[in-house]
């Protein structure tokens, strides 16, 4: 599906890596033969019921963009089967490694996509997700890369557009100048509120976190983390 929010792309393209080390045999293959199983079909039109993407019945929809190492896709998956999860990951090695460890837990509530999240929201139908995970997002830290960031206008309007009414947008960052980013662009949006009350409420993760390799790294190296939950208008 072609948006009119589409034709300001070239703001908000996939500029991350695609690859990376050589891939190891069975992580190939189930690139060549999980994936194409498990990946959304965006040449055809989206479900209208959004629920018939899993093979059973599901009682939410969460989207996770930019899962990484997919540490907090498999955990939420695993602890909420009766959730239907997207998750999306355009560096191969990242969706591959998912992939594997998809396989031995066996997982039935996960679809997939490879590639530029945006894709995905444009694909989707209105208000039809529960919940956002945008977490540790690639922070561009340089300011003449911002435009870069995956927190813009047009794709807060793209989350408020598939979002139901209260539906949660979840962020997570340890860069400032993102947090600061992300909270003016909110502040500016009619379609959000940031659900914070207390200073517990952004410095604390939420229930049942499991964490994120970004943000393992984030700590180690002396970074504190800062936790956004933001609510879809009704
Ligand atoms: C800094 S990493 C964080 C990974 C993971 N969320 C974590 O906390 O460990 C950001 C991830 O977002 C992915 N990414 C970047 N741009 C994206 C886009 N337009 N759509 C989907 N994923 C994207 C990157 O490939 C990368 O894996």
């Amino acid at each position: 599906m072609t948006s009119p929010a589409r034709r300001s792309r070239a703001t908000e393209a996939f500029y991350g890596r695609r690859r990376g080390k050589t891939l190891k045999l069975p992580q190939a293959a189930a690139l060549t033969e999980l994936l194409p199983v498990l990946k959304l079909d965006l040449e055809n039109p989206a479900p209208e019921q959004i629920g018939s993407l899993w093979p059973k019945p599901v009682s939410a929809v969460r989207l996770e963009i930019g899962f990484g190492g997919g540490e907090h896709l498999l955990h939420r998956a695993g602890t909420m089967p009766d959730t239907g999860f997207i998750g999306v990951e355009p560096f191969v090695n990242s969706m591959a490694k998912l992939l594997g460890n998809l396989e031995s837990e066996g997982l039935d509530n996960i679809r997939l996509y490879d590639d530029d999240a945006t894709r995905v929201l444009d694909w989707l139908p209105d208000a039809c997700i529960d919940h956002i995970d945008l977490l540790y997002p690639d922070p561009w830290p340089k300011k003449k890369h911002w435009k870069r960031r995956f927190v813009s206008r047009v794709n807060l309007d793209r989350f408020a557009r598939v979002l139901k009414p209260g539906g949660r947008f979840c962020f997570a960052s340890d860069i400032d100048t993102y947090v600061n980013w992300t909270l003016t662009h909110i502040a500016d949006h009619p379609d959000f509120e940031w659900s914070a009350r207390k200073a517990a409420d952004w410095r604390e993760p939420w229930q049942g976190w499991p964490g994120t390799r970004y943000e393992a790294k984030a700590i180690r190296e002396g970074r504190t983390p800062c936790y956004l939950e933001f609510l879809r208008a009704g």
